[in-house]
């Protein structure tokens, strides 16, 4: 049986999406997003740093629930799955990474864009999925346009939330969480400004509370 991610994020209503270049850089930044009230972080594998990185992460911010993002194939999903990640995210969801998510039951929110993709993933058991490019697919209003057709589904949307927008996201009743950059931009991370980061994580925290 494979847990919700919303289970085990330990009620995190937005989930930073990262970049880590340095791996020196990712201890400190995994501290400075959970000691600021945001519990749970994507870490994308977008860089050559991104599985030593969530491997030190596991190791010593043990309160640190570790999403592993960007994640295209199999080979990527047994990497993150050995690297320590809790669960795991992609941005779309090709047939043959469907098929090795059937034979495991890692935590997982596979990306959706379309309705077709989110009936495709609700028939193979998934339901909580990602919505991703979110405000290029419609935004809040394709959050309430599929809330009826496929209402056992919840999403993450990802790609363009805001604080501007993320309160709006998170007032959906098909939303339990949001993703995004805007709290630890990757130039603000490897200039390790963990004072401006905390600044937005500890915003970011009080989002989706009301
Ligand atoms: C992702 O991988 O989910 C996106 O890159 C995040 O999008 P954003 O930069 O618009 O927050």
């Amino acid at each position: 049986m494979r847990d919700l991610v919303s289970s085990i994020c330990k009620g995190a209503k937005v989930i930073p999406v990262v970049v880590i270049e340095n791996v020196e850089d990712a201890v400190p930044l995994a501290r400075c997003l959970v000691e600021s009230g945001l519990p749970a972080v994507e870490v994308t594998l977008r860089t050559a740093a991104a599985l030593d990185s969530i491997k030190a992460i596991a190791a010593e911010v043990k309160d640190c629930v570790i999403g592993v993002g960007s994640i295209l194939c199999e080979e990527q999903l047994k990497a993150s799955i050995e690297a320590g990640g809790h669960f795991g995210v992609s941005p779309g969801t090709s047939a043959t990474l469907l098929s090795a998510l059937k034979a495991t039951d890692w935590p997982f929110l596979p990306g959706s864009g379309t309705i077709s993709e989110m009936m495709t993933l609700r028939e193979a058991g998934f339901k909580e999925l990602k919505m991703f490019p979110a405000n290029i697919v419609g935004g809040v209003g394709m959050l309430k346009a599929v809330a009826g057709p496929v209402s056992d589904i919840s999403f993450c949307p990802t790609g363009g939330v805001k604080p501007e927008n993320a309160e709006e996201f998170l007032s959906q009743k098909n939303c339990f969480a949001v993703g995004g950059t805007w709290i630890a931009p990757v130039a603000d991370v490897n200039a390790k400004n963990w004072d401006v980061i905390a600044e937005r994580a500890k915003a970011a925290a009080k989002l989706g509370q009301a």
